[in-house]
């Protein structure tokens, strides 16, 4: 029997946000390796093509431009994959931007750019995609999050607020979803190898490569839990810092800002 990261997609179909670079990226890989059709959606085409050639079967991955932050595109995309491929049954909501920010460079763009993508972008893939899940009775959706979301932490202010929202939004609709059929959970990295990362100054702990994360929200696909955290070990310190007390949290984070 297979074990559960091994778990095959028997041809299902999955539609990943932010395809063409990182984590994104490397969850369609490795879902078209276990035999999912995966509909890949980005900005940049070339990237996307570039991947959906790259893939090796039993799956395959079929490309789609998309900017997460045109409800109206998004809406159409879904109906358009839906009529030509067929029901969605996972879709993860994965784009993203960041930008580390410090007290004395705050820019207003900065942070409506990021809300922009990273929350009401995933609202709009909500909007889209929910309707026909609910219709049918079952499908499942992952939003990623960040373990950011727990806390504000230092030179998180635009990015980490923007995936507390998210958080927030997914254990808001959830008990509703969970009544329609559909499992809707969110998914929680630590620091992965990106370009978004690239932007980091600061020593990141326990940073992982892209592929290790595609395997660890693989994993997690089909689970019963709301989340999907990792690295453990820095989640569970950041579970943890959660239950601090003001005072103690700010005197650890005084360290690190
Ligand atoms: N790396 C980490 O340490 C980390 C930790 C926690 C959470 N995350 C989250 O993981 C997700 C993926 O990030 P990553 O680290 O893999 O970075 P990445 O390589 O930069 O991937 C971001 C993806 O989002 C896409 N994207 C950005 N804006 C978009 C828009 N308006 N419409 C459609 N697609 C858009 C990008 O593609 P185009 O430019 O082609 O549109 C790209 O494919 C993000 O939500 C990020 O916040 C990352």
């Amino acid at each position: 029997m297979p074990n559960q990261t091994d778990r095959p997609g028997d041809g299902r179909l999955a539609l990943i946000t932010g395809a063409s670079s990182g984590i994104g990226e490397a969850l369609a890989v490795r879902l078209a390796a276990h035999g999912w059709r995966v509909v890949a959606a980005a900005r940049r085409r070339a990237a996307l093509e570039a991947l959906a050639e790259r893939a090796s079967g039993p799956g395959r991955i079929i490309p789609q431009v998309l900017d997460v932050t045109d409800a109206d595109a998004f809406a159409a995309l879904v109906t358009t994959v839906e009529a030509d491929h067929g029901e969605i049954d996972t879709v993860i909501l994965n784009a993203g931007d960041y930008e580390p920010v410090r007290l004395d460079e705050l820019d207003a763009a900065v942070f409506e750019r990021l809300i922009r993508v990273n929350y009401l972008g995933t609202v709009n893939g909500l909007a889209a995609c929910l309707p026909a899940m609910r219709r049918r009775g079952r499908g499942q959706v992952l939003v990623m999050g960040s373990l950011s979301a727990y806390r504000g932490l230092p030179r998180a202010a635009a990015y980490g607020s923007t995936k507390a929202a998210v958080l927030s939004l997914a254990e808001s609709l959830r008990p509703e979803a969970e009544r329609a059929g559909i499992a809707l959970r969110v998914v929680s990295p630590g620091f992965v190898k990106s370009r978004l990362t690239e932007r980091n100054d600061f020593r990141m702990p326990q940073l992982m490569d892209p592929a290790d994360a595609a395997a660890a929200i693989h994993a997690g696909i089909d689970g019963n839990g709301f989340e999907v955290f990792f690295p453990r070990r820095l989640g569970w310190t950041l579970k943890l810092l959660r239950l601090l007390p003001y005072r103690l949290y700010f005197a650890l984070m005084r360290r690190l800002a």
